[in-house]
């Protein structure tokens, strides 16, 4: 067959939102598509790649050819990062992860108080996937860790911070603020970071579709396996 940037090499991707239970019928989430972690599968299978898509709760078909993972929680997510990292030479995370849980979702419906007009739920912190990935030794941690960066302002310096506080090898980072770029769009404009022993680079792609963006991450993740 013919040879691709991707051959042999296994692309670990988290997508879309988290699914946090408050009983058995209610949740906390967030409006993650999935569709950017579901365009970096397809792109990573399109370069050649083995592809793990593990997935919170979306309207998408997986890519053929990926091994879909579904999750719902941020611990189950956790949990699959976990077992697929040590044999990921590059690990993606692009899930929208619910930052808080609950502390003790109920075990059976609630009720509404009819004497009280207020609720208090006590929320406790998710692990953060990505940076736990980036922090594995050496012997299992995935040759890169890219992440992802949704900020509303100051993006290159939050994105920065990110990719240094996180441990990451690379981030892909975007400004949410823009009207019809980001969140359930089509179309996304980025800024990627990414640290070599050089240094920190930083290049900026123009908004495109996702598809496209997609193809440029994974390729620009690809190159940077082989220096
Ligand atoms: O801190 P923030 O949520 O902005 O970071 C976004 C990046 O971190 C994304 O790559 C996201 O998938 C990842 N993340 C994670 N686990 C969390 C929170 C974020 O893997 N609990």
């Amino acid at each position: 067959g013919v040879s691709k940037a991707g051959n042999n090499r296994h692309v670990v991707i988290t997508a879309g939102p988290t699914r946090e239970p408050l009983d058995p019928v209610r949740y906390l989430s967030n409006h993650s598509s999935g569709k950017m972690g579901y365009a970096l599968a397809a792109a990573a299978l399109t370069a050649g790649a083995r592809v793990s898509l593990i997935s919170g709760p979306v309207e998408l078909a997986a890519p053929k050819g990926a091994t879909l993972i579904q999750v719902e929680t941020a611990e189950q997510m956790h949990a699959a990062a976990r077992e697929l990292a040590p044999e990921a030479d590059i690990f993606i995370g692009c899930a929208a992860v619910a930052d808080y849980r609950l502390e003790a979702p109920a075990e059976h419906k609630m009720k509404k108080r009819e004497d009280e007009e207020t609720l208090t739920l006590t929320l406790v912190k998710n692990p953060d996937i990505i940076a736990a990935v980036a922090a594995l030794p050496t012997s299992s941690r995935p040759t890169l860790v890219v992440g992802f960066a949704a900020e509303t302002r100051d993006v290159e310096r939050y994105a920065r911070d990110k990719l240094m506080r996180k441990g990451l090898d690379m981030i892909v980072a975007n400004d949410v603020s823009q009207a019809g770029l980001g969140f359930g769009s089509d179309v996304n404009a980025a800024w990627v970071l990414w640290r070599t022993p050089q240094g920190t680079h930083s290049d900026a792609l123009p908004a495109q579709p996702k598809r496209q963006l997609a193809a440029t991450i994974v390729h620009r993740a690809l190159d940077l396996l082989v220096p």
